[in-house]
Order: C-alpha cells, then structure tokens, then sequence
C-alpha cells in the first residue's frame, strides 16, 4: 500500500471525541482504532446514564459493547484489548455546560491533552423542546470554540446536517445559505449574525415559561411547538435543523481566522462496506417508510415523486470526517465546509427509493423476521403534498366540526381527530425528506478525496458513485436494518428519527409518511 496522507496526518495526534454513544460517533472511533491504531490517543467526552452511570462503564457497555467492533473482536481481539487500555481516555462530560461540566484542573488537563477536536454530539430528535435543542445543537458551540482556543488553537470538526440549509430550493453547495423566509444577510466573514435572531427567540421562550412555570409537562409541550414554529417562520421544517444552523453560524464567527471543517451529512443509513455491511443503529428517518409499509400501516403519504432523496451510508460519513480531520491537520487556519451526501454525485429518486425497498420487502418478507411477519398487503402510493395536507386539513375540519356538535372540549378530542391532527403535525416535519425540491452538491469534498490521492481514496472513500442502489437496499440495507437496526432499536433510540418515533408511528399509522 502507497502512502496514506490520512494515516499519515493522524499519526500521533491525539483526538478528542464527542457523541461516540451513537450512532455516527461509533463508526469514526471504530474506523480509527482499525485504520489508525498508531494515533497517541482518543479521548471520549460520554456522559452517564441510567444502566451505567460512570461514564469508563458506559464505555465499555454501550460503546464496545456495540456489534460495530465485531470486526475488531474477531480479528484482532488482542489489539483491540490493548487499544482500549494504553489509548482510550473516557472523561465524563456534560458539552452544553461552561468547561463541559469539569473542574478547572480537570478542564485545563484535557486541554493541554488533544490536537484535534471531532464534535459529532447532538440532539437529532425532530421534538426537542427549543431551550434544550438550542442548548445541546447551537449554545454549547461557544465553549466548544473557547475550549480549541484553550488547546493552543486546535482545529475543530463540526459534524452538522446538510438539512441546516432548510427550505432553500435548488442546487445545494457546501456554503452558508441564509434562511429561506426570513431577510437574513450572509456576513463578509461567511457567517450569518444570529445575536439578534437568539434574543427574540429567548424572549419567546420567556413568556412560554412564564405562563407553565409549574407545570414541566406543559412547558416542554409548549416549547416543542414553539420550537417548530419558529423553525417554520425562518425557514425550517423542524427544530433540529434550525438549532443546528444556529450553531453553525455561532461556530463560524468564534472561530474567525482559525481551523474549523464542518462535515454535513445527509440522510445517515447503514454501512455501505465496513466494517460490516448493512451495520446500522435504530430506524432512520427514511426507514420510517419501510417499517410502516412492511407492517401494512399505511396506504398513502405525501412525496414527491420526481425528488432527490439524499441517502448516505455511514462509512462514508466517518471517512469524509477523517479526510476533514487530516486536512485541518495538515492545512490549519482556515474554514470549509463540506457535505457527505449522494444527491449530486449518484442522485436517488423518490420513486425509484420507494420501489426498490417495498419491492424487496414484497418479494422477501420471510428474510426479515423483524420487519414484518407476513407479505405486505397494501399497495403504497406516494400521494403529492400539497393534496395529501389538503385531505387531511379537510378531515381535521369535519372531525373538529362533529366535536363541537358532540360538546367535546378540547382536552377531550376524539382519538380520530387526535390522530389527523398529528399527521399534520408530522407532514410538516417530514415531508422535508421525502417531498425534496433541493440537490446536495459536493463537489469540494469530491476535491478534497481527489487531493488525498489514490491510497485514501481506497482506504477512505466517500465518493456515493460507489453505490449501486438496488445492490445497497435490495442486498445491504434492508437486511442490515432487520439485523442490527431492529435489534439494536430496543435497547437505544439513537437517530434523527428516533426509534421510539418509528415504531409509534409506523404502528398507528402517525408517521407523516401515512395515515
Ligand atoms: N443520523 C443521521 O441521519 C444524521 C444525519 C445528518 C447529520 N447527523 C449529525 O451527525 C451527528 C451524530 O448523529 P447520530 O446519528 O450519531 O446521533 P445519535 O446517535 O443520537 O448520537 C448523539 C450523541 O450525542 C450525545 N449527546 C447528546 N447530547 C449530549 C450532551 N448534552 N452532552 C454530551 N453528549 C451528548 C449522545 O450522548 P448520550 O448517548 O449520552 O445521549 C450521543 O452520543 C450529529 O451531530 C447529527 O446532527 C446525523
């Protein structure tokens, strides 16, 4: 094997890591440990849980615990024991809190104790309420900013969303887009100012919080639909999205002049290749639509069919991360962006998506026990938005009409009515990826992988013409998510749709892909 500019850069270097308990995070730790053993050291930045509340045990339950180091366990179990012991450095901690929850000689430890920064940790649920998704996606970037100040002006490597650029239509580059809906310039320093934009929305939640402050369950609802509202009047379809262009915007102006790559990935599915084919945590936002037409939930959903659903499998999400992480290594002082995605480079059609997997799940039910027990009956139709909410707005009226004639208040709804009013709810949210009038383009890292060489094309790839649609779902995906992604649904919900969304939804029919 020639030189690897990748392995090369990374050697040695010490890299800090945040969000390896999910889905992401695992596959760029796993594919270090086996394509860069030689680097000095990782450290993982984990927060406890329930099962193990110190965060060395979480470690070793939920992240090694997990099948993505089968590879490693079976092939090289001895490295893999010694890796764990000489290199992996957990430290318990909290991103969203001032020096991430540790004392100033633990802070001041660990800043003198990393060369590269990989922040993939955030909340990917759509219903976040909005204090804490600007919290976890958007506030906390500022001590993650302070903190690459700390280590001596370390790069950072922001693992964002291409969905960050929301309702924006059209060809989709790796730049800042300013919101679709609301009047917004893009800064001469590439950043979009957002001070402002927080205050109002601190304001917002102020008279939200005010009005429930003794009721918690009333004011996390109040703010989730807070959140989605004004992710909606900016230009959004969801609060995820819009909390993770904040944060962006707040990353690119504290870090004026220093090494930052933020990575957007599109739509996150399973392993294209390694280290194992298929390997996938939970139900994806996509595969919504597989489980609820597997389990004959659904007949109708809004999508369009002439769309571009972007699909990207995760080992090329981790690759282009490393491809980023050795560049800013090699390159520093400088800001790029780049988005892992497929839509320009090997374009899936909504249409073509929604026939591969249902036929597959038709004509090969019995091969996945877990998705389904029996042939699908129903047949899917992809139903154009603009009808589909037009339908249901119309049955809103008429249930809401038969209440009102029924003397129901409305904290007593009727479940039908209840129902309709979610599917509009998740329309809204949803209908993003699978009613798509935008293409992600990614020419830079296609540059980028181009500059790398030959060698880390090979050892990295993160080129989508490397998939073969009908090989990847027919063949890879949805055996991999029978295997690993129901499986490993019951244990954690990790995903932008996480699995518990899924399975209500695809169970009674409340996904926005159908009713
Ligand atoms: N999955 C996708 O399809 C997709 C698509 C585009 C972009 N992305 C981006 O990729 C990144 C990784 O996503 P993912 O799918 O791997 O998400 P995930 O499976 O939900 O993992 C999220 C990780 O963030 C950690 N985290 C959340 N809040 C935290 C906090 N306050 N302090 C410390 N850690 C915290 C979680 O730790 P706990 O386990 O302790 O909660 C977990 O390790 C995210 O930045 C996401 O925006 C994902």
């Amino acid at each position: 094997m020639r030189h690897s500019s990748v392995k090369h850069a990374l050697s040695g270097k010490r890299i800090l890591i945040t969000g390896t308990t999910g889905f992401l995070g695992k596959v760029i730790l796993e594919k270090i440990m086996r394509e860069v053993p030689d680097v000095a050291g990782i450290y993982l930045l984990i927060r406890g849980n329930k099962a193990y509340p110190n965060e060395a045990a979480r470690f070793r339950g939920d992240v090694l615990g997990s099948s993505i180091f089968e590879h490693l366990r079976e092939h090289d179990p001895f490295g893999l024991h010694a890796f764990c012991r000489d290199k992996i450095h957990c430290i318990a901690g909290e991103i969203t809190q001032p020096r991430f929850g540790l004392t100033e000689r633990e802070y001041e430890i660990l800043a003198g104790s990393v060369d590269v920064f990989i922040h993939s940790a955030a909340s990917v649920n759509f219903h976040e309420p909005l204090d804490q998704a600007l919290l976890v996606n958007a506030l906390c970037l500022a001590h993650i900013a302070d903190f690459a100040v700390d280590a001596g002006d370390i790069p950072v490597i922001q693992i964002s969303t291409c969905y960050v650029n929301g309702q924006n239509n059209g060809l989709i580059r790796e730049a800042v887009y300013s919101p679709a809906r609301v009047e917004m310039p893009v800064e001469p320093g590439g950043y979009v100012e957002v001070q402002a934009l927080l205050a109002a929305l601190e304001s917002e939640m102020a008279v939200v919080l005010s009005c429930c402050r003794d009721d918690e369950k009333a004011r996390s609802q109040a703010l989730t639909e807070l959140g989605l509202k004004e992710a909606n009047r900016y230009g959004w379809g969801d609060t995820y999205t819009f909390t993770k262009w904040i944060g962006e915007q707040i990353l690119l102006r504290k870090m004026q002049g220093k090494t930052l790559t933020i990575v957007r990935p599109s739509v996150v599915e399973s392993c294209l290749k390694e280290p194992k084919p298929g390997w996938i945590e939970s139900v994806k936002v996509t595969d919504a639509i597989l489980l609820a037409y597997a389990r004959d939930k659904v007949s109708y959903f809004p999508a369009r069919k002439a769309g571009v659903v972007d699909i990207i499998p995760v080992d090329l999400v981790a690759n282009a991360v490393l491809l980023s992480a050795a560049e800013a290594l090699m390159e520093p002082c400088r800001q790029r962006i780049y988005q892992a995605c497929s839509g320009s480079r090997n374009p899936l059609g909504v249409d073509r998506y929604i026939k591969t997997i249902c036929g597959e799940v038709k004509q090969n039910w019995h091969k996945y026990p877990k998705l389904t027990q029996k042939q699908p009956k129903r047949t899917f139709v992809p139903v154009n938005k603009t009808v589909f909410v037009a339908a249901v707005t119309l049955a809103k009226w008429g249930l809401t009409l038969i209440d009102r004639l029924m003397l129901r208040g409305t904290d007593h709804r009727s479940p039908a009515l209840k129902l309709v009013e979610s599917t509009l709810r998740l329309t809204s949210i949803y209908a993003t990826y699978t009613s798509p009038y935008y293409v992600f383009n990614n020419d830079r890292l296609m540059d980028l992988a181009e500059r790398m060489g030959a060698t880390d094309r090979a050892l990295f790839p993160v080129d989508a013409a490397l998939i073969d649609w009908d090989v990847y779902f027919r063949e890879i995906h949805v055996r991999g998510l029978n295997h690993y992604g129901l499986e490993d649904r019951s244990v954690q919900p990790a995903s932008e749709l996480t699995a518990d969304e899924a399975e209500i939804g695809a169970a009674s029919g409340e996904t926005a892909s159908g009713v």
